[in-house]
Formats: C-alpha cells, sequence, structure tokens
C-alpha cells in the first residue's frame, strides 16, 4: 500500500484533551503535526511522542494564543522544523468558572474573549498570511473549533464562553467567504460534552449523560471530524459547521 503524505498541519492546544487527539489522528492521517501548548510541556511532549509512533515528524512549540507574539512564532517555528504549514486546527480554548451574566466583570469577560476569540481571529489571520495563494503560499484548510454552547447559549454557566464561541463561527463563514479563492478551505465544528480536562469538577458526572446519545463524548471522536474535515475527503467543504455533540 502506498503511504499517504498530507504535509505539515498545526494544532493550537494540542498538549491536552481535543487538541492532542487531533494531532495523533493527523498524524495517523498522514501529516507531520506541530502543536502549541501554554503550561503543560510534558504533556506535549508525550503528544509528539505518539505522533512520532506512528511514523510522522512532530513538534511542540510553547505559545499564548493570547498574544500575537507568540502566535507570529509559533507559525515560523512549526515552518522552520517541518516545512510550509497547509493545516490549521485553530482549537486552544477556556471556559469561565460557572457565574450568571448579572455578576461577570470585565477581567472575566477580557481574559474569555482574548483567548477564544481574538485568539482564534489572530492564529487565522497568520494562517492566511502564510497558506493564500493570493500571496505565494500554496492553499490549505482551517479548522475552528467552536462549541454547540455558541448555539445553545449555556444559560446558568458561561454565556461569555458561548459568546465568544458565536463569534468563531461568525470567523468561520466570513473568512471562507474571503478566501474561497485562494485556495483555503475554513471550517468550523461544534463539539457538546467532551471528556476533557476543560470542565469544572463533577460536571461531566452531573450532565454527562444528558445529550440523547445518553453519554460524554470522547476526544477522539472529535478528532476523527477534524481529521477528516482537513483532509481532501471534504475538498467541497467550506464555511460549513459541523455538531459532534451526540444530539445536544
Ligand atoms: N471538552 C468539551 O466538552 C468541549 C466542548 C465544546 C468545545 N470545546 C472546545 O474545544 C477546545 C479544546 O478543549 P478541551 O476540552 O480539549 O480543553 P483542555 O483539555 O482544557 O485543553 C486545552 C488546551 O488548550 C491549551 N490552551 C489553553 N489556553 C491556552 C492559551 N491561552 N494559549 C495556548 N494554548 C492554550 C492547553 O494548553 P496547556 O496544556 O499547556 O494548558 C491545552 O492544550 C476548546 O476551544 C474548547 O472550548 C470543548
Amino acid at each position: 500500500m502506498t503511504e499517504i503524505v498530507r504535509g505539515v498541519a498545526l494544532v493550537t492546544g494540542g498538549s491536552r484533551g481535543i487538541g492532542a487527539a487531533a494531532a495523533v489522528a493527523l498524524a495517523g492521517d498522514g501529516w507531520d503535526v506541530g502543536i502549541s501548548y501554554r503550561t503543560q510541556a510534558d504533556d506535549a511532549a508525550a503528544v509528539v511522542a505518539a505522533c512520532e509512533a506512528v511514523g510522522r515528524r512532530a513538534v511542540a512549540v510553547r505559545a499564548d494564543v493570547a498574544e500575537a507574539e507568540d502566535i507570529e512564532r509559533m507559525f515560523g517555528e512549526v515552518t522552520d522544523a517541518l516545512g510550509p504549514i497547509g493545516a490549521v486546527i485553530n482549537n486552544a480554548g477556556i471556559v469561565t468558572p460557572s457565574a450568571k451574566v448579572a455578576d461577570y466583570d470585565v477581567e472575566r469577560l477580557e481574559k474569555v474573549f482574548r483567548i477564544n476569540t481574538i485568539g482564534a481571529f489572530l492564529v487565522a489571520g497568520a494562517a492566511v498570511r502564510r497558506m493564500s495563494t493570493a500571496r505565494g503560499g500554496s492553499g490549505g484548510v482551517i479548522v475552528n473549533v467552536s462549541s454547540r454552547g455558541a448555539v445553545l447559549g449555556s444559560a446558568n454557566e458561561y454565556v461569555d464562553y458561548a459568546g465568544s464561541k458565536a463569534a468563531v463561527d461568525t470567523l468561520t463563514i466570513g473568512l471562507a467567504n474571503e478566501v474561497a479563492k485562494e485556495g483555503i478551505r475554513v471550517l468550523g465544528i461544534r463539539p457538546g460534552l467532551i471528556e476533557t480536562d476543560i470542565h469544572a469538577e463533577g460536571r461531566l458526572e452531573r450532565i454527562g449523560a444528558t445529550p440523547p446519545l445518553g453519554r460524554p463524548g470522547k476526544a477522539e471522536e472529535v478528532a476523527a471530524l477534524i481529521a477528516f474535515l482537513a483532509s481532501d475527503r471534504a475538498s467541497y467543504m467550506t464555511g460549513s459547521m459541523v455538531d459532534v455533540a451526540g444530539g445536544r
């Protein structure tokens, strides 16, 4: 069987959870993989080792998506190590502590929008500057990781988080139209309740069985969708959002 080699993929927030599973799935699908992380270097190193174990090259870069300089450095270091990037998984994100809108303060709002929204816009912009055929690039794909919360609103928990992700859905639609003729597909995914460290203690135990499928999802189940969207198998898809939420 001929080995499939797809190019270089960059996964932000690839040290844990959905990003880590996506990195491993992409490596299994034939991509060399750059991952970024913010603090968990050991977890990032383990993901690099898992990608290498399936025969691909991989590198981890520490970069905070809330910092524009970090984003530029991240793209530079991954490109230097692995070559031109052809897929960007815009995944790094945080949730806010459970609270009602009436009790939010500026600091909380600035933090979640800075990382989830401004970070996602800056990563997408940096990807376009490198991949656009109008700017000398070879084209590519951007997969934005949003949330079902963007549609459901996340009342009584984190409406601010939901709003930060709704803006990411708008980024997917607008940017897809902007760069469709520049060789870049832009797609969004909206995970539901997925078993990762992102949840406050006890949340998954409390509501994990509430999706119609009766259980929370696994990071690997989201990663399989990401790998599909990044691949040529999704070559006629752009500007779409796909839910992976157990019917939620
Ligand atoms: N899990 C769910 O139920 C769910 C549902 C819908 C959407 N999502 C979205 O899916 C994405 C991944 O979530 P997850 O559940 O996999 O979360 P997670 O397990 O908490 O992992 C978050 C990842 O993002 C990185 N990260 C956090 N803040 C960052 C920053 N400022 N700059 C760079 N990297 C940063 C973390 O790096 P370190 O390891 O270094 O901390 C880690 O790799 C997020 O955008 C989240 O909103 C998750």
